[in-house]
């Protein structure tokens, strides 16, 4: 469910209408619904009732601290790859005590960050990572609770660059080697093993693939019970994919349905990382038409979003469904939907079905809210969108549009 419906011909955020926030804001502006939030956060919350969990929200998909603190409302917790998300979850009120730290790369200085402000666990990826962890908790006179990354090699389905949880990825330590680094982990003084973490991959829109990795992981989870260890935390990481045209995906309490008793076998506590399916169709990205071109036969809407704003078309061939913000009875026409950035592969759509749209005219492109702003830049010195939090018949401005001076704000011209 989502917020975002045609009301007297215009299509609304809640009770707002996009015309509105255009006009006020300008454009390209992404527009999230505070309600769809919350719906989509219950709704999984909910569905995994059955069994002690903790979702700790995948801040990449939108760090947005107007995002983050409506979920930290909620009482999510955290799933942060960087020091800089660290800074945004706690900001947000997120508490320390639900963030999880995962990612292959950390520094030491994040390391730090991370274990002074007292955060839930670090999800380990490596051996060399565990290793400096044990050093810089000990210089820190503290001690680093951990879940060692598994990867489980299976394979999701999903697009090759956001399948994660496949042998020949960078993530995640095989299952072959996980007793060797395991036994490593028992033996270090300022370390301590809690969970086991995996990550399969994102945009997943089968079970299968959960619930056979759960069960590889869970396998681990009984041999290591055996051993002694005391493993409390299984994380399933996060992937449940959403549609973003009009196919059907399972829902939570799908997921749920053949998860939760996998997870409730080993009485531990179930950690979600779940990004996409409670930000994804929870925000637009409004944008305006320039112009209208032709080459040969094709026809292009020229708009003022572009690669840099949503690259998720460009990165991935993704699919965003766009609809026009004044409802049109205009006959349809095939169009490429383009930005004004010097790239070719610069599109948000490509051979289009869309009511003949003008110069001047509001276009929404759906499903933006996960993965969307986060990956902007400032390619072509474009100055990064607004973003905006509908709540009810009201909007707040959440990121202002940068300005020029932010543009070049740290720069410096080279004297001489
Ligand atoms: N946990 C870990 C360890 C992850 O790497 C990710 C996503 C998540 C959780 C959250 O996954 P989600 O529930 O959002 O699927 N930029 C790509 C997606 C990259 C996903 C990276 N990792 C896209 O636009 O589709």
């Amino acid at each position: 469910m989502h917020a975002f419906q045609y009301r007297d011909g215009v299509l609304h955020a809640e009770e707002v209408p996009l015309t509105r926030i255009a006009e006020e804001v300008g454009t390209p502006v992404y527009v999230y619904s505070r309600r769809t939030l919350r719906d989509h956060y219950r709704r999984l919350d909910q569905a995994f009732a059955e069994v002690p969990h903790l979702i700790c929200y995948s801040v990449k998909a939108n760090s947005n601290l107007g995002v983050l603190s409506v979920l930290a409302r909620e009482g999510a917790g955290a799933d942060i790859v960087s020091g800089g998300e660290l800074y945004r979850a706690l900001k947000a009120g997120i508490p320390p005590e639900r963030v999880v730290f995962a990612g292959v790369g950390k520094t030491a200085e994040e390391m730090a960050y991370a274990l002074r402000s007292g955060i839930l666990m670090f999800n380990v990826e490596s051996e060399g990572e565990l290793l400096l962890l044990d050093r810089v908790a000990g210089e820190l006179g503290k001690r680093a609770d951990i879940a060692l990354r598994i990867n489980p090699d299976v394979d999701p389905g999903t697009h090759p660059y956001i399948a994660t949880g496949l042998k020949e990825a960078k993530f995640g330590i095989a299952m072959e080697e996980a007793p060797a680094v395991l036994e490593r982990a028992a033996a270090l003084e300022h370390v301590r093993l809690v969970g086991v973490h995996q990550h399969i991959g994102s945009q997943i829109t089968d079970v299968e693939p959960f619930r056979e990795s759960l069960e590889r992981t869970g396998e681990l989870v009984r041999s290591l019970r055996r051993k002694g260890l005391e493993i409390r935390y299984i994380n399933i990481g996060g992937g449940f994919g959403i549609p973003y045209d009009e196919e059907e995906v399972p829902y939570p309490v799908d997921y749920a349905r053949v998860l939760a008793p996998v997870l409730k076998e080993h009485g531990c506590t179930a950690i979600l990382e779940t990004g996409r399916m409670i930000v994804g169709n929870a925000g637009v990205l409004v944008t305006r038409v320039l112009y209208r071109k032709r080459s040969g036969k094709k026809r292009f809407l020229v708009v003022d979003a572009a690669m840099n704003d949503l690259i998720r078309p460009s990165l991935y061939g993704s699919f965003h469904r766009i609809l026009p913000v004044v409802e049109s009875l205009r006959e349809e026409e095939t169009v490429d939907v383009v930005g004004p950035v010097c790239e070719t592969g610069d599109y948000l759509a490509r051979d289009r079905s869309l009511p003949r749209a003008e110069p001047g005219e509001l276009l929404a492109v759906m499903s933006a809210g996960a993965y969307g702003f986060v990956m902007s830049s400032n390619y072509n010195s474009r100055r990064r969108a607004a973003e905006v939090m509908v709540d009810g018949r009201d909007f707040l401005v959440v990121r202002e549009r940068e300005t020029m001076d932010d543009l070049v704000r740290g720069e410096r011209v080279v004297p001489g």
